[in-house]
């Protein structure tokens, strides 16, 4: 079934001096589907890459292709191609000069240079230097060259890096049909929801460890949670407490959506109205949702970034603000209920009792701030 075409990684680790880039990351990908490789910025998919491809040796564990390390397959560049950073290339060169000589170093026919030019729409362009090209014609001239052999196998680094939409929708069909064509696609992204799109299969890093491997939609199942919006009067905050305290005992779990909202789970929608009508209690809006992917993939993420921003302060620029109602009045309180502000919303882990961990821990219940 194709095995030749299969990559392998067993117990890859990549040090760079104390840096641990790759940790021992062990995963196959298959012919026939696209693999998605999915990882915040600097966890490793790079460099992972570049160890599939021979260009950088591993500190321990090893990867093959087919069983081969890259370097010992027979006539490497006809097995596989790969784009990696599109802009190594020679500037000064035409995108057809610049695929010529990758052809003649791989000995591959010149006619299939412009059968490729053909495929990444740059046979109007073929002429220019590739100098002058957008981030996004480069793209399309990087994964040029890596169909330049027909290769079995694949492999793309952030390939949608800089595109258009219809340029993100050509290489998420490319990529598909190269897959049911038989080959192996190994496609990185930073992107969940680029990669529910495209991809048939995740393998998810963080901190160049392995965090997920399985299919799209098992990773879907296990991480979209159902839960309810619930919006109360916002006039009338003890409304929302009542309701709040009422879904809690009822075992639901509330959270607090910073525009206010209660985000229920554990308690179904007919169940939160009934709840709603015997505590008196208003509604404005109770609607049905599901918690992204890219909510779920941060949450697995979350203690594997290594790049986060911080609120930007803005200490040096801040200017008093003039007071309101004259000398010595307090500033006016919103009349909104205040609510905890929170970036994004974790469902629980699956499998675990959302019914837990109530009391103390949650912010919605508790009582608000009397300012
Ligand atoms: N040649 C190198 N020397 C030292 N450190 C390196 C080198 N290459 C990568 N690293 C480090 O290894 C880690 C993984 O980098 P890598 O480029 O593989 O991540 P990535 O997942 O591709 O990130 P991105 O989404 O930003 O492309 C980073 O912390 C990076 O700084
Ligand atoms: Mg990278």
């Amino acid at each position: 079934m194709g095995l030749w075409r299969m990559i392998e990684a067993v117990g890859l680790t990549k040090r760079y001096g104390a840096k641990t880039a790759v940790y021992n990351l062990s995963f196959h990908v298959r012919p026939g589907t696209v693999t998605g490789f999915l990882g915040p910025n600097g966890s490793g998919k790079s460099t992972t890459m570049r160890m599939i491809l021979g260009l950088d040796r591993p500190t321990s564990g090893h990867v093959t292709i087919g069983g081969h390390p890259f370097r010992q397959l027979p006539n490497a560049p006809r097995q596989v191609g790969a784009l990696l950073d599109a802009k190594a290339v020679h500037g000064g060169r035409s995108a057809r000069s610049h695929l010529l000589s990758l052809a003649q170093l791989a000995g591959i026919p010149a006619q299939r240079v412009d059968e490729v030019l053909g495929v990444v729409g740059l046979q109007d362009v073929a002429k220019r230097r590739s100098k002058g090209f957008s981030l996004g014609m480069g793209q399309r001239l990087g994964i040029a060259a890596a169909l330049l052999g027909d290769p079995q196998v694949l492999l793309f680094d952030e390939p949608v890096n800089g595109l258009d939409p219809e340029g993100i929708l050509w290489v998420r069909n490319l990529m598909k049909k190269l897959a049911a064509e038989g080959r192996t696609v190994f496609v990185s992204s930073h992107l969940m929801s680029e990669m529910a799109l495209t991809a048939d299969h995740l393998i998810v890093i963080g901190r160049g460890q392995l965090l997920a491997d399985m299919s799209v939609t098992d990773f879907i199942s296990a991480n979209s949670a159902d839960f309810a919006r619930v919006r109360t009067p916002q006039t009338e905050p003890q409304q929302r407490e009542k309701l709040t305290a009422a879904l809690i005992e009822a075992g639901g779990r509330v959270m607090s959506e910073p525009d206010g909202a209660l985000r229920v789970t554990g308690v179904p929608l007919p169940r939160i109205s009934d709840l709603a009508h015997d505590a008196d209690v208003r509604l404005w809006e109770l609607s049905p949702h599901q918690a992204s992917l890219e909510e779920a993939y941060m949450r697995m993420t979350q203690g594997a970034v290594d790049y986060r921003s911080t609120e930007d302060q803005l200490a040096h620029l801040q200017q008093p603000q003039p007071q309101h109602g004259g000398y010595g009045t307090p500033p006016q309180q919103p009349v909104v209920p205040e609510v905890p502000q929170q970036g994004w919303y974790a469902p629980p882990p699956p499998g675990q009792n959302p019914y837990a961990a109530q009391a103390q821990s949650e912010p919605a219940q508790k009582p608000e701030d009397p300012r």
